[in-house]
C-alpha cells in the first residue's frame, strides 16, 4: 500500500448566510419553484454545517446574502480562491471571480467581490455582464500538479486560459457532458493526496479516463451514487469527509476502510436548488506552490477531441 497525505486545503472555507434562500427559477434540473425551501430548515442545517466544520478545526468566514440573488447561498461559485506564493501577490490571496452563466446568477458578484476585496484578497474577472467567458468555481479543483477544470455546462473553455495566465498554473480540462452533473463538484472529490471521488459518467469518454488516469485511487461512483445525495459534493478537511446525509452506504464504508472519519450533515432544504456540502462552501487556502506548482506564464491541456 502506498502511503497517503492528507489535503493541505480544505481547512478555510468562505460561506453565504441563507437569508434569502429560494427558488425563484429553474437553471439546473432540480430547481423547480413550485417546491420551495423552508427556510427555517435551510437555516437550521446551515448552521449546522458551519459548526461541524468549525468543530473540525476549520475556519468560517461569513458573506450576507443579497435579497435579489437566491442561489448565492451556493458560495463555491462566487469565485476561485488561492493564496499566491509569497512576492507575487503581498496579499491574503486572490479571487478570480465567476462569471456565472446564467444572469440570474451575476449579480451576486456585485456583493462578493467587494467583500473579497475588504477582505484583503485581491480580485479578477474573466467576464463581465454576459461578455467574455464563462467561468464557474465549482468546476475548478487543485490536483496533482494541476487545476482540473470541467467545462461545456457552465464553464467555457476559453475561461481555462484566463485562469492558467492569471494564477500562472496548469490547467486540465475535462469536458462534462451530463446535464446533471453541470459543475465538477457534482462529480469529483479530492479526499488525499492519491484518492478522489469519481463520477466518470458526468464527462465523455475521453475525459473520464483522463480524470481516471490521474487519479492512483479512485472511488468510482455510479451516476446513481452521485446523483441521489451528492455525495461526490463532499469536503474535507484533514482526515475527516463531511458528507451529505442519505450517501450511500458502499461509499462511507470504503472511505472508512481507506482510514477517514466520515461526518454526515442534513443538507435536505439545500438540494432542492441542486447543491450540497461543497457548493455550500468554497476553500480559500488552496496555496500555489504549495498545492499545485506554479507555471510562469499559465499553461492550458485539454482532452483529445
Ligand atoms: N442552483 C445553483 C445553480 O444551478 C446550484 C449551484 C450548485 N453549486 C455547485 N458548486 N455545484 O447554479
Amino acid at each position: 500500500m502506498s502511503i497517503t497525505r492528507p489535503l493541505r486545503w480544505g481547512r478555510r472555507y468562505v460561506m453565504v448566510r441563507p437569508d434569502h434562500f429560494r427558488i425563484d427559477y429553474a437553471i439546473n434540473p432540480y430547481m423547480d419553484p413550485a417546491d420551495q425551501p423552508d427556510a427555517r430548515r435551510a437555516m437550521a442545517e446551515w448552521i449546522e454545517l458551519v459548526a461541524t466544520i468549525e468543530r473540525l478545526g476549520g475556519t468560517v468566514e461569513v458573506v450576507p446574502q443579497r435579497e435579489d440573488a437566491p442561489d448565492m447561498v451556493y458560495a463555491m461559485n462566487l469565485g476561485l480562491a488561492m493564496v499566491l506564493p509569497e512576492g507575487l501577490a503581498a496579499s491574503r490571496g486572490h479571487v478570480v471571480m465567476s462569471h456565472m452563466r446564467f444572469a440570474e446568477r451575476r449579480m451576486e458578484t456585485l456583493t462578493s467581490q467587494p467583500w473579497f476585496e475588504r477582505s484583503g484578497r485581491t480580485t479578477s474577472y474573466v467576464g463581465r455582464d454576459g461578455v467574455g467567458a464563462h467561468l464557474e468555481a465549482g468546476d475548478v479543483f487543485a490536483w496533482g500538479d494541476a487545476l482540473v477544470a470541467g467545462y461545456g455546462p457552465r464553464t467555457e473553455e476559453m475561461a481555462l486560459k484566463h485562469l492558467a495566465t492569471e494564477l500562472g498554473v496548469r490547467v486540465r480540462g475535462l469536458r462534462i457532458t451530463h446535464p446533471a452533473m453541470y459543475h465538477l463538484d457534482l462529480a469529483f472529490c479530492p479526499l488525499d493526496d492519491r484518492r478522489a471521488m469519481v463520477a466518470p459518467g458526468a464527462f465523455d469518454q475521453a475525459s473520464a479516463e483522463a480524470l481516471l488516469s490521474l487519479v492512483p485511487e479512485p472511488l468510482v461512483l455510479t451516476d446513481d451514487e452521485a446523483l441521489s445525495t451528492f455525495c461526490a459534493n463532499s469536503i474535507v478537511i484533514g482526515q475527516t469527509v463531511v458528507l451529505p446525509a442519505g450517501s450511500p452506504a458502499r461509499v462511507r464504508e470504503q472511505l472508512v476502510a481507506w482510514g477517514f472519519e466520515v461526518v454526515e450533515v442534513e443538507v435536505w432544504q439545500f438540494h432542492k436548488a441542486g447543491g450540497s456540502v461543497r457548493c455550500l462552501t468554497n476553500p480559500v487556502d488552496v496555496t500555489v506552490g504549495r498545492d499545485l506548482p506554479s507555471v510562469p506564464g499559465g499553461q492550458v491541456l485539454l482532452p483529445p477531441v
